[in-house]
């Protein structure tokens, strides 16, 4: 390879949470999830790599700054099973799995703040990667999960589902496409970033901390997500936008209700998110319709779900609350906001 590949690859909002690992070290989840990828255009990682015998080590640069790939658990078992992957479908007999690899990665969006980055990240990673080596594409939900979770979801477009499996090795783990981003194209998401600094309790260290200690989760697992997640994909296959907005709503809040089950407790949402929660509840009870739905991740930073022609009326509403909302048009599916924290 002597040119540079470059590859972007958007966020992913989860409707249903993943939350809870069956296996810290090949980074299998105890539930299902499904998640709706953001388009190209908008938040997203853009990955640079350049491989050959002529680089003389392997580097990692993220936002300008170089990372350590040897400190770095899940950076180092991507590349491993990159090069892996390489063997398998190119031969012994290539040297390619040698060649030293440098990576430049860049988020226009801020990192580690609630924002999935970690999702675009590996999946960009690993996408740019397989695409540099001319590598087939169909075990690369499996890898980019290796790096984080979600990033299996944001392997694909559209609506995604993230089959928990019960398989040992997670050969049954995998992320599946459920509709493409042309079903529901009157599908906007209205991003309200109230704080967009790093998040004091990273996903992974919270989600252990529930798993040990939350009675709640236990619960959720069984007797909430299956039939959730079955109804949901009902929901968004009939485009049906009070079934999806209601339970998307409740299993954000039943994530956040175990984030505070956890002990001790991790609180990521912040008196502005719960404006926002109030917000949508009123708005919607006063038009008599559910027309907009919230979720929100590890972060105070709120997830719209609205459909195109709800979008103005609503806007105009949203900014008369929240006055200081500036809604960045550049962001053609989304539209990113700033808030006040
Ligand atoms: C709240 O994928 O960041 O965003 O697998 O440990 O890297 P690791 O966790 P991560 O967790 C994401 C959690 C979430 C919900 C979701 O995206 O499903």
């Amino acid at each position: 390879m002597d040119k540079v590949v470059t590859c972007v690859a958007p966020v992913n909002i989860a409707v249903i949470k993943y939350w809870g690992k069956r296996d810290e070290h090949l980074i299998l989840p105890l539930n299902d999830s499904v998640s709706l990828t953001l388009d190209c255009d908008q938040m997203h990682t853009k990955t640079s790599i350049i491989a050959g015998p002529l680089i003389n080590e392997d580097s990692v640069w993220l936002n300008g700054q170089i990372m350590s790939i040897e400190r770095n658990e899940r950076l180092k078992k991507c590349f491993d099973l990159i090069r892996n992957l390489i063997k398998i479908q190119k031969g012994k007999n290539s040297q390619e799995e040698k060649w030293k690899i440098k990576v430049c990665s860049e988020n226009n969006f801020p990192t580690a703040a609630g924002l999935a980055s970690s999702a675009a990240g590996y999946a960009c990673l690993v996408y740019t990667l397989a695409n540099a080596f001319g590598l087939v594409n169909k075990d690369l939900p499996s890898i980019a999960r290796q790096g984080s979770g979600s990033a299996c979801r944001s392997i694909y477009g559209g609506f995604v589902q993230w089959t928990a499996g019960v398989d040992d090795q997670g050969y049954d783990s995998t992320a599946v496409q459920i509709a493409a981003d042309t079903h529901w194209p009157e599908m906007r998401i209205i991003i309200l970033v109230v704080n967009d600094s790093k998040k004091k309790t990273s996903s992974t260290v919270g989600m252990k901390q529930a798993v040990k200690t939350s009675e709640l989760l236990k619960y959720r697992i069984q007797k909430c997500v299956p039939e959730r997640t079955k109804e949901i994909i009902q929901a968004i296959t009939d485009k049906n936008f009070e079934k999806f907005a209601e339970i998307t709503m409740r299993d954000s809040n039943q994530f956040h209700a175990i984030c505070l089950d956890t002990y001790p407790p991790c609180v990521y949402l912040n008196q502005v998110s719960h404006e926002i929660i109030s917000f949508v509840h009123d708005y919607n009870e006063a038009t008599g319709q559910v027309k907009v739905a919230y979720t929100f991740d590890a972060g105070p930073n709120a997830f719209l779900f609205i459909q195109q022609n709800d979008l103005s009326l609503f806007m105009s509403e949203l900014v008369n609350v929240f006055p200081t909302v500036q809604p960045n048009s550049s962001y053609l599916r989304g539209i990113v906001s700033t808030l006040p924290n």
